[in-house]
């Protein structure tokens, strides 16, 4: 390859060739880089991937007058699923197969003298992390808005991830003690649309959609690295669930300890990584995205009432709207919105399976997981008064931000930089609530008292919530 170059470039006559060569190719080399880290879909601690890089500063002339933020939880040790699905078996047969002596086995010697970073007793619930994460949201959130009123109020699911996020988030954005509140709404079966959890009213929502369409990716990718590992270390008998809980290791332990030697590209390669990327990525597509029937219409309500809650004139509106909630939720409205689609610049609506193969990558997607839902995920919606933008009127315009990029919205582009008119924003959010409005009906809801709207914003009945005041406070009252 590289002869054929020197023989075309030299005929082109380019005297410099074999420094060029040399440089370009050693150029070529050092600026690949690879972060395990940023591919861990579910399991990938935040990070901001820029994507796209649009920038996230307000657009000329305009400041932001109001705000809602829809935010997964933080990072936790560990799923249940995944724990007892994928980690748990691989530390218990790690911990059975005592008479392997990893240390002379190149790439899994660390396995010598390691230790299992999670105990069944803390499964899902948030690390120190997770709580750093959380709280740096509150933290970024006030220099984003600094003209904006503090909330009095902070919305979570009930679950002790979500509330401890909440909790961290206020303690990160409150400045004096024990302002803001944090409310919780239980995560009913039950509830219809309203709840921060509607995909649990959903009787047509499984969690396991998309188990058998990603364990095609799974099994081939996996059968290199089990026959590698099997080689290096005969008598273990890896199997694909070993390998994919070690690659979910990688994540678990890095944002409990910091740091994991799973993680290690000796051990797995930047394209192992990529693969497990895609496996998924192809599960969340068939289960909380365009490859499921049901997700635009669980993720429509919080949508709708957060979009007229920013457009409200009502005097008793916040300023900024902030809940926490699970994986699930914000990539559904992602679909109730249109963002990430795969087909948005040609396909069909019937061919968005199509996008996903099976059997090899997608590399050009739109929906990658790593982006759409990574721990502490947050999708915000924001309103601007613009004053002076040229070459736009002045005026009230809107814009979204997924892990702060802006997201273009494909019917919505009338504004400055990335926002779109207050009118515009209004005939778009009615053509999504055309599209996806009837949760109780597409969720074939099978309970009394179903509703298709979200109201809990509004709804008084919800109460004030409970003060969170500051962590060493709690520690001297108790
Ligand atoms: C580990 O050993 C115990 C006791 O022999 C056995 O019950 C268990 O199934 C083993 N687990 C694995 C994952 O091999
Ligand atoms: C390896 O593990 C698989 C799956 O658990 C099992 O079916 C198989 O019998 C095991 N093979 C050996 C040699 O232990
Ligand atoms: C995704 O994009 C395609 C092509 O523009 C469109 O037909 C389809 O309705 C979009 N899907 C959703 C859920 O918005
Ligand atoms: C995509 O596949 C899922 C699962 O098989 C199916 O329910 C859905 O209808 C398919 N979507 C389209 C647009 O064909
Ligand atoms: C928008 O900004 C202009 C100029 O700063 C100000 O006069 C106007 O009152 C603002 N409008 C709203 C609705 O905040
Ligand atoms: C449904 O609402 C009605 C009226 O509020 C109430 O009487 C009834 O008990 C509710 N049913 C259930 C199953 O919660
Ligand atoms: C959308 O929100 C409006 C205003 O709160 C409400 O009247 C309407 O019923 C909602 N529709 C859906 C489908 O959520
Ligand atoms: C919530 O706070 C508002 C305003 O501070 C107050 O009017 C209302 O009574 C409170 N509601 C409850 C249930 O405590």
């Amino acid at each position: 390859m590289a002869a054929q170059h020197r023989s075309l470039s030299s005929k082109l006559g380019l005297a410099v060739l074999p420094f060029a060569l040399q440089s370009s190719a050693s150029a070529l080399y050092s600026t690949y880089n690879f972060n395990p880290l940023e591919h861990l879909g579910g399991i990938a601690p935040y990070f901001e991937p820029q994507d796209p890089p649009a920038s996230p500063d307000a657009p000329q002339g305009c400041t932001a007058s109001r705000a809602a933020y829809l935010s997964r939880h933080a990072a936790i040790y560990a799923n249940d699923f995944d724990f007892e699905e994928y980690i748990e078996p691989f530390i218990e047969k790690w911990q059975n197969k005592s008479s392997i002596d990893w240390s002379k086995i190149p790439s899994l010697n660390f396995l010598a003298d390691w230790s299992a970073p999670i105990s069944e007793a803390e499964q899902e619930l948030l690390t120190r992390v997770g709580r750093l994460e959380a709280t740096q949201l509150g933290v970024d959130m006030s220099f984003r808005y600094p003209n904006l009123r503090l909330p009095k109020r902070v919305w979570t699911s009930s679950a002790e991830r979500t509330y401890k996020s909440a909790q961290a988030f206020v303690r990160g954005y409150e400045t004096d003690d024990n302002t803001m509140n944090v409310v919780s709404i239980y995560e009913s079966k039950e509830s219809g649309a309203d709840s921060l959890t509607p995909y649990k009213g959903c009787p047509a929502y499984s969690s396991s959609a998309g188990s058998d369409e990603s364990s095609v990716y799974k099994k081939k990718f996996t059968k290199p690295l089990t026959a590698r590992f099997n080689d290096l270390a005969p008598g273990f008998n890896f199997t694909t669930d070993d390998v994919y809980g070690m690659m979910e290791l990688c994540g678990y332990e890095s944002v409990i300890r910091g740091s994991s030697p799973f993680c290690d590209l000796d051990l797995f390669s930047p394209d192992d990584w990529l693969a497990w990327e895609y496996t998924e990525d192809v599960r969340y597509h068939y289960n909380v995205g365009y490859g499921n029937e049901v997700s635009g219409a669980v993720g429509l309500p919080w949508f709708n009432a957060t979009a007229n809650l920013l457009m409200s004139e009502d005097a008793d509106a916040e300023d900024l709207y902030v809940s926490f909630t699970h994986r699930e939720l914000p990539p559904m409205v992602f679909v109730a919105m249109g963002l990430f689609n795969n087909s948005e610049f040609g396909g069909t609506e019937a061919e968005i399976n199509d996008t996903m193969p099976l059997d090899r990558i997608n590399y050009r997607r739109a929906w990658k997981s790593s982006h759409v839902l990574p721990f502490l995920s947050n999708l915000a919606i924001e309103r601007f008064n613009c004053t002076g933008s040229y070459g736009y009127d002045d005026g009230e315009y809107y814009r979204v931000l997924v892990n702060s990029a802006p997201q273009p919205l494909s019917a919505c582009t009338d504004g400055p930089g990335t926002t779109c008119s207050r009118s515009g924003f209004e005939s778009y959010v009615q053509e999504r609530v055309n599209l996806f409005s009837g949760f109780s009906e597409k969720c074939g809801v099978d309970y009394d008292n179903s509703t298709d709207v979200m109201s809990l914003y509004t709804d008084s009945s919800v109460g004030n919530g409970t003060v969170v005041g500051k962590r060493y406070e709690a520690f001297a009252s108790s």
